[in-house]
This record gives structure tokens, sequence and C-alpha cells, in this order.
């Protein structure tokens, strides 16, 4: 037996724990989602290993035992959005695994508690409790990280039971009857680090209430209305002066702020002299005008200031003083966005502003001409305004010693540039120039040391060849413009993500990627591909190249012609080499040219092709022929299938072969001297036999022409054999007659013979068999019965 050794026995034990592990985080995601599903109970058909159950926005009114009871696994359950009245959480005592409870927006007025359960988030927000609705057992909950209340009255004696506990994060939402006649003191056991307090909606802020107390690191406030007159934001202001008492605070935001002008900027003068770091304010509404007022800006702790939507009810005063306050503000970080505002003022001297973003406003070309107190400025960001003239851009950042990101995406910026010089900072390294009207020239003009440009949704066509070298250019992104090809690198020699997508290219360069080495990601999608011979070297050059790289691939890559490929993701299109390339077409056919050619060269050569084509060919005429033939018609006067005419010096041939061969199958043939009536001259005689014959034979070879043709030539210009019967002769070419041969006379031999109406008679052997099938298919006719015929002997 074998031991184990102890390396081995970790390996299993390790394997073993990470395959339970994998089981437990296979069971720890089970979400069933059944809001916004007209419930009016708990459903009872949830699948057991139920982790996460979402029935919020139903109609649901109660709780019970019976409802969860069979969900063990239950870890988070929320029902916000329903109509519960009563809670009794006796009703998760089976439900141990249970941590995250979302009871808001219901109509809870009482929970009754239950010591067993163990909350890490337990929100009972926006219910219509009297008090705050906190049992003495939630001190046990040692793990609260997040407590949602809400209350119209509060009580520092209620929040007694959860002293002890460290909270994340406290939100407490004061119903609309809240009256803030309280002790001011109530949250002083709120030991959080975060402190939402929503104030009731449609009340004037009267309220005492000390935030400070918590000592919470960030303090949001939500809903401040301040707009009676003879209030000034008063208790408001008062609130937010006795933040000074609570050093650790940092963060303020406030939310949907009614008041006016004036207290507004009483609210930044206010914050600016607390230990608050960062301060954030949106949804303001404001009213009234700013009159000509100081801010003092020394002593402050401020670095961020962020005012995000404001909606000012009178527009038309001078807001020259708005802009000055921001202008000289003494922070790194200020937004000003959606706000309406449309212009700023250049800080007066050196500003301390390392982040700008007025974004969402209506400034125009105007901002910061000539400013030359924004050497620290960092990133600017004016996204979304009403800028027009790209030349008034580059003039501004001009001044701006450290820009280096800038943000103007979203205006209706051209560049014509021929109006001025190229004057962009040097300093810029991310450039955002998409959603504007820009075209091609704007390549003429860029930042040399720029890193990202984001060009898309443009105007542009094509990028010139001669833009100016982009050495540092890492991203460029010139999505949804019109580019019909891919840059090549030549001039961006670092760049390395690439993004083109929605553009019209039908017909991307194959050398891309020879020319980008350093490309990681490219976009190229949803453009109008062209699949053609042309593209498939980019195809296959596209496949060489890792998925990481391709963005999008294979979903957005998709033939948009020809027609019939309309649609054919350009992973499944395929063009044969052949079809493609035309020098290897031409050496394909020339090359299967060459090998025709041979063959037949072979067949012709050595195996006499063409005379087995000409026996077929007139076997097969010959065929046609008698079948068309009106044998009754030939039957009266016939005797004999055919004449044979032939030289003497032939005769040797005809006797032994010529003879017995066509009368073993009892064809009848008329020889002259054989079939002789005597009386008769040879020529008579010869004639006799022609016309008692179906056909007439003869036997061509050198010595036939120059000794019987005469014969006959005679004879045929009388009757005109040739003309209307040449039907009726063979002519077997018994030796090869050359042309020059033939005496000049004889123009009917002349013409049959370019005719090559003739049957050859071949050297060899084996073709000796079909040249007799032939010539017997030519003669073979059937004649009278054989007494009749008889007769003429
Ligand atoms: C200022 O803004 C920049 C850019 O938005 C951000 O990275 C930075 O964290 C902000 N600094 C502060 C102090 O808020
Ligand atoms: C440029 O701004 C647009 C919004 O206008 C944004 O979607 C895009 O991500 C920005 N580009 C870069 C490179 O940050």
């Amino acid at each position: 037996m074998s031991t184990v050794k102890p390396g081995t026995f970790y390996c299993v034990i390790i394997f073993v724990l990470i395959l339970l592990k994998m089981q437990i985080s296979d069971e720890s995601e089970f979400r069933v989602d059944r809001s916004k599903a007209d419930l009016t109970h708990v459903p009872q058909d949830l699948p057991v290993r139920t982790t996460t159950l979402d029935i919020s926005q139903n109609n649901i009114a109660e709780l019970q035992t019976s409802d969860l009871q069979p969900l063990p696994k239950l870890r988070a359950l929320i029902i916000s959005h329903n109509r519960i009245q009563y809670l009794d959480i006796r009703v998760f005592q089976f439900n141990t695994e249970l941590e995250y409870l979302d009871l808001s927006h219901n109509k809870l007025r009482m929970v009754s508690c239950h010591p067993t359960v163990n909350f890490k988030h337990l929100d009972l927000s926006f219910n219509p409790f009297d008090a705050l609705p906190i049992c003495n057992e939630f001190g046990n909950m040692s793990q609260l990280k997040f407590l949602g209340l809400s209350a119209v009255q509060l009580q520092k004696s209620s929040v007694r039971p959860i002293a002890c506990l460290n909270i994340s994060k406290v939100l407490l939402v004061l119903g609309e009857t809240y009256g803030g006649k309280e002790d001011p003191e109530s949250l002083q056991d709120f030991h959080t680090e975060s402190l939402h307090i929503i104030f009731p909606t449609k009340k004037e802020f009267y309220f005492t209430l000390d935030v400070s107390v918590s000592m919470a690191v960030s303090l949001e406030l939500s809903n401040i209305k301040c707009v009676a007159d003879n209030n000034q934001c008063f208790y408001f202001l008062r609130v937010l002066s006795k933040l000074q008492k609570n050093p650790s605070l940092s963060n303020l935001t406030l939310n949907n702020i009614e008041t006016t002008w004036g207290s507004f900027i009483q609210i930044l003068q206010s914050v600016w002299h607390t230990t608050i770091k960062y301060f954030s304010i949106s949804n303001v509404k404001l009213q009234g005008q700013l009159d000509n007022r100081e801010f003092y800006y020394s002593g402050t702790s401020l670095k961020a200031l962020s005012v995000h939507h404001v909606v000012s009810e009178v527009f038309s005063f001078p807001q020259s003083n708005i802009y000055r306050i921001f202008a000289n503000m003494n922070i790194q970080n200020l937004t000003v966005s959606d706000t309406h505002m449309i212009h700023m003022l250049c800080p007066p001297q050196t500003s301390p502003f390392l982040h700008l973003d007025f974004s969402n406003n209506l400034l125009t070309d105007m901002v910061f001409v000539d400013c030359e107190h924004l050497i620290k400025l960092e990133t600017l960001s004016l996204q979304t305004n009403q800028l027009k003239e790209l030349a008034y851009v580059m003039n501004m950042t001009n001044k701006m010693k450290s820009l280096q990101q800038l943000d103007i995406s979203q205006n209706s910026l051209r560049y014509d540039e021929d109006v001025t010089a190229c004057s962009w900072t040097k300093t810029l390294l991310i450039l955002n120039m998409s959603s504007n009207i820009l075209t091609d020239s704007v390549f003429r003009c860029l930042p040399p040391k720029v890193k990202v440009l984001d060009l898309h949704n443009n105007r542009i066509t094509n990028i010139p060849k001669d833009v100016t070298h982009l050495e540092a250019l890492q991203e460029l992104n010139i999505a949804f413009n019109s580019l019909t090809d891919l840059p090549g690198c030549g001039s961006f020699s670092s760049l390395s993500v690439l993004i083109i997508n929605h553009n019209s290219v039908f017909h991307p360069s194959a050398d891309f990627f020879q020319s980008c080495h350093k490309i990681r990601s490219i976009d190229a999608g949803n453009n109008p591909f062209q699949c053609t011979c042309e593209l498939r070297e980019f195809v296959r050059n596209l496949g060489q190249v890792s998925s990481e790289v391709l963005e999008g691939w294979p979903d957005s890559y998709v033939c948009d012609y020809p027609e019939r490929l309309k649609g054919t993701p350009l992973k499944d299109f395929h063009m044969s080499p052949l079809s493609c390339n035309t020098a290897l077409l031409i050496v394909t056919i020339g090359a299967s040219m060459l090998v025709l050619t041979a063959s037949v060269t072979f067949l012709c050569l050595y195996l006499d092709l063409p005379w087995y084509l000409r026996m077929l060919c007139q076997w097969t005429q010959t065929r046609l022929r008698t079948r068309n033939v009106p044998i009754e018609d030939l039957q009266g006067t016939l005797q004999f299938h055919a004449f044979i005419s032939y030289s003497g010096h032939d005769s040797a041939w005809v006797k032994s072969e010529l003879l017995p061969n066509l009368e073993r199958e009892g064809t009848r043939i008329c020889l002259h001297e054989r079939n002789f009536v005597p009386g008769k001259s040879i020529v008579e005689n010869i004639i006799n036999c022609i016309e008692k014959s179906y056909k007439s034979i003869f036997v061509l070879s050198p010595n036939f022409v120059q000794s019987e043709w005469c014969h006959y030539e005679l004879y045929f210009a009388h009757h005109n054999l040739f003309h209307e019967g040449s039907n009726n002769l063979i002519l077997i070419l018994l030796e090869p007659i050359p042309h020059y041969s033939i005496p000049s006379s004889y123009h009917k031999l002349k013409t049959l013979m370019t005719q090559r109406t003739y049957l050859e008679w071949p050297k060899e052997n084996s073709k000796h068999g079909l040249f007799w099938a032939n010539l017997r298919a030519a003669i073979n006719v059937k004649l009278m019965e054989q007494g009749k015929e008889m007769n003429y002997t």
C-alpha cells in the first residue's frame, strides 16, 4: 500500500473546500423578482432556495410567518411600496439568514420586535410612524450598517437603545406632519458616519434640530424651503452655523432647496467657515435678485464646491455679482452645472482652481477670453454649452499653462482653419470634442501632446494625409462620422485604441494592421462593409488579431453590400481565392487549357481519335439518311446493295478484304467484270451496274485516280450525279492521295477530298471492325426477293 504524501492530502482538502465553496456560492445567488405584479399576498410558489425576494410595488397589506417560513435560505427581502400597516418582526423567526429588509414606503405605524433577528440593512423609512420605530431589541443588531427610519416626532430617549451601535448610514425621514418642537439634541445618540435627514417637503424651514450632534462625517439634508420674507432663512442658517461644533464633519450635501439668491449666497458663506471640505448643492430654486454684496473667502477648509441644477425664477438682473463670487473662490474644484449660466468671469488674480466643471450651461465663445489667471487649472469641462468657434477655444486654452484635460463636447463647434494660428496650449493630454460639427480641417490643428482625442459624432469624412504628427496620441475616437476608410497609423505612431464604428467604411485598407503596430483595441463595427474581394484580405487580417483587440466582434461586423450578402456577419463571409485573384485565375485557366490540348494531341497522335470521330460521324449521318429514304421507291429498280469500282492495282485488296467482308452478311455486290453484260462497252456495263445498285463504292488510291477516275468524270458530268445524289457515293480511301497528285481538272474529286466525305481504310487491324460496320451500315437496305432479283442475269 502506498503512503499518501502530505502535499497530496492538502491538495485534496483544498479541492474539497473549493467544491464546497462553489456549492455555497451557487446557492448564494438565487433572486426572485415579483415586483409590480399586483400581488396582494406573498406568493406561495417560491423556490425553497430563494435567497433574494423582491416583491416591491405590489398591494401586499400583511406579512405572516407562514408566508416566509418556506424560505429558510432567504437573505434579502424587498417589500418597499406596498400597503403593510403592521410589522411583527417575529414573522422572520424562521428566516435565520435574513439580513436585508426593505420595508420603506409602506403604511407602517407599529413594529413589534423579536430578539432573534440580526439585520445588516433595515429600512423602515417613508412610513407614517409617529415616533421613531426603534425597539430595545435593535440594540442587539451588532452588524447593522444601514438603518432607515421615519417619524413625525423625535425623542432623544427613543434613540437610546441603539446608542451603542456604530451604524454606517442612518436615513431619517421626517413626515409631513413633523412639527420640530422637540428636543434639538434628539439625534445625539445616533452614532453614524453618514446621516441623511429628509425634512417635510412642503414646510417652511422653522426647525431647530441640531444635526451636528451625531458627529457624522457626512451629512445630507433634503428639502429646505426658506422663502418667507421675514425669515431670511434664519432657522436653516442657524442649523448650518452649529455645524462648527462637529469637527469631524467633512461632506455636506444639500438637496432640493428653495430660497432667495441672497440666502443662497449666505448659505455658501456660512459653510465657508466650517470644517466642511466637500460641499454639494443640487436642485436649487431661487427667487429674487442678488445685490452687490461682499463674500469673505479667507479661512476656509473647503476644497470642492458643486452646484448642480439651479432654476432662477427671475433672469433679468445683472448677474456679474454672482459670476464674481464664483470666479474669486479660493478652492480647488468648482462645479456649476445645469444652471443656465451664460458667462463666467476671469479671476482677478492667479486662481487656485484645479478642476472646473461648467457643463450644461449657456456659456459662449466669450468665456475666459484672454484670461491669464487660470494657470493652475488642470481640467476644464465646458460640455454642452453654446460654444461655436473652435479658434476661440484654442485661444482660451493658450494661457492655461497647466491644462491637461478639456471637454468641449456637445457644443456647436466648427473650425475655420484660415481664421487664426493654431494656438492650443501645449500641455493638453485629453481633448474631448465629440458631438460638434467639426470637419476634416480639425486635424490641421491639434494639441501636439494629446494622448486621448474624442471626435465622435462630428462631420469628418477623411483624415488628411498631411495632418500634424501626433506622436503621443494613444486613443482616437472618431465613431459616428463619415469616414470611408480606416486611418493608417503613419501620423499617429503610438495609437493603441481606435474607435471608428458607425462610419461609412466599406473597404477598410488591409494594411491597417501593418501600419498600426501598437493597436490593442479597435472598434470598427456598424460600418457598411462591402463584401467583395477587396474586403477578403481585411477579414483575413481581422481573423489574425485576437478577439480582445476587436471590440464588438462578431456581432456588429456585417456585410451591407452586395444585396445578396446584406446582413451576413463578416465572420461568415468567405470568397474562394480563385474568384478574387486574377493572376491565379489566368494561371488556372491556362493550365487547364494546356492539359486539354496535351490530351487531345495525345489522343490524335497515338489513338487516331479524328479517324474514329469521322467514322462515328459518317455512321450517324448514314443512319439518319437511310431512315429518311423512302425505300419502296428504290426497291423497284435496285438489285444490288452496292457497285464497287476500283483500279486493277487494288484488286487484290478488293478481292481479299472488301468482297468477303461485305458479302459475308448477304450483301449483294455488283462488279462490272463479274456481272458483265455481253455486247455492252465497259462504260455501259459500269453504268448499268451503277443504276442497279443502291450505292456506288469507289476504292480510291493514287492508282485509281491516275487510271480510272476519268471514266467516271464523263458519266458523272452527264448525270450530275454528284449534285443531286452524292448520297449514293461511298468513297473508300485505300491509300492517302497527296493533294498535288490529283490532276487539276478533277474538280469534283478535289472537292470531295477536301470535304473529307470518304471512309479511310485504317492500317491498324484493331480499327477494321469499325470500318466494316460503318460501311455495311451505309449500304444496308432491304432489297427485293432473291428470286425476282435474279432475273436480270
Ligand atoms: C476635483 O475634481 C477632480 C476631477 O473631477 C477629481 O478627480 C478630484 O478628486 C476632485 N478633488 C476634490 C478635492 O474633490
Ligand atoms: C467625451 O464626452 C462625451 C459626452 O459628451 C462622453 O460620453 C465621452 O465618454 C467623453 N470622451 C472621453 C474620452 O472621455
